[in-house]
């Protein structure tokens, strides 16, 4: 049986170290495509030259040739600008729209029947227009950035009260920008509530972190955003697929009547699967919790507005 394909476009930093996480699950053979000539293919050959040294017979490849994308079973969009300290990831619509758009055309025209995974930032505008221009069903379609969100709360929460990150499990929804919505009643550590464990001050500084977090670490780079744990959760979406798993995590999927909210590419739980989204799932949000989603929805709505331009 032919070995899944699993085509990255943007062989930047997120998209190669993508490359590095998936080729050591041995998961799917790669490609790596870029517009920049060489880089690609050089990153592709070196990582390639790692696998007799980790034992994973995985093939990958780096090209600046759609047509090697053919046929792949999944197709991950990271091409497009980082920030840079100061920027929101707002402030990247424009660029990154008309990157995504001309990415998004080329890979579906190789890949008709490939699920999209979008990384590029503003995250769920670039994810919606994708879905848009790409015609595909919404649930071939979803972005990345649930999971990033609720690791970086996970990380934070074990580290405060020393626990394993395996014990810490934390729900990130809403769109992924500072209105997201880490919601501190459903996250918990082995199944007691965080607002249980946490006195507030010590919680509301830890939700306050986790919605800076992308910010954090830009400042700190200077040169560009996270790539790390952004990649980790591009490889966890795509193990999910294709294993098949129905593992929920959140995620930016298609929104129409869920959650009282329609027609928005937005931060929700969501079951993944070898079709792609199986299901949204809706939790019992209070009054409060469900305020902070329609806030973060507005403002993502208001990005999706801008897309005018680029969906004709
Ligand atoms: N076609 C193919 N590749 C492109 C194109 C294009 N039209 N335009 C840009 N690229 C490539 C760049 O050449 C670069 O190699 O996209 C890559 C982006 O990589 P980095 O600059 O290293 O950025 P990275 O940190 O990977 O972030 C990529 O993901 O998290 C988001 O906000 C982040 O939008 C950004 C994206």
């Amino acid at each position: 049986m032919a070995r899944p394909k699993v085509s990255i476009i943007g062989a930047g930093m997120t998209g190669s170290t993508t490359a590095h996480w998936l080729a050591a699950m041995e998961l799917a053979d790669i490609v790596l495509v870029d517009i920049v000539e060489g880089m690609p293919q050089g990153k592709g050959l070196d990582l390639l030259e790692a696998m007799p040294i980790i034992g994973s017979d995985v093939h990958i490849q780096g090209t600046n040739d759609y047509a090697d994308t053919k046929d792949s079973d999944i197709v991950i969009i990271t091409a497009g600008l980082p920030r840079k300290p100061g920027m929101s990831r707002d402030d990247l619509l424009h660029a990154n729209a008309k990157i995504v758009k001309d990415v998004a055309l080329k890979a579906i025209e190789q890949s008709p029947n490939a699920i999209f995974i979008v990384l590029t930032n503003p995250l769920d505008v670039m994810t919606y227009l994708t879905w848009k221009v790409t015609g595909l069903p919404h649930h071939r379609v979803v972005g990345q950035a649930g999971i990033l969100d609720s690791a970086r709360m996970r990380a934070f929460v074990a580290m405060e009260l020393g626990v394993s990150v395996e014990n810490v499990h934390c729900y990130v929804l809403g769109g992924h920008g500072d209105s997201m919505v880490p919601l501190t009643r459903h996250s918990n550590v082995a199944g007691v509530p965080l607002n249980q464990i946490l006195p507030p001050d010590r919680l509301e500084a830890i939700v306050e972190r986790t919605r800076k977090g992308g910010g954090e670490i830009v400042s700190l780079l200077k040169t560009g955003s996270a790539f790390y744990a952004p990649s980790a959760a591009l490889a966890q979406m795509v193990e999910a697929i294709l294993k098949d798993k129905h593992l929920i995590v959140p995620a930016s999927a298609y929104v129409n009547g869920e959650y009282g909210l329609h027609d928005i590419y937005f931060g929700v739980p969501v079951q993944l699967g070898r079709q792609g989204v199986e299901k949204i799932i809706e939790y019992d949000l209070n009054e409060e919790e469900m305020a902070a989603l329609r806030r973060s929805a507005e403002h993502v709505k208001a990005n999706i507005a801008k897309l005018e331009p680029y969906l004709s």
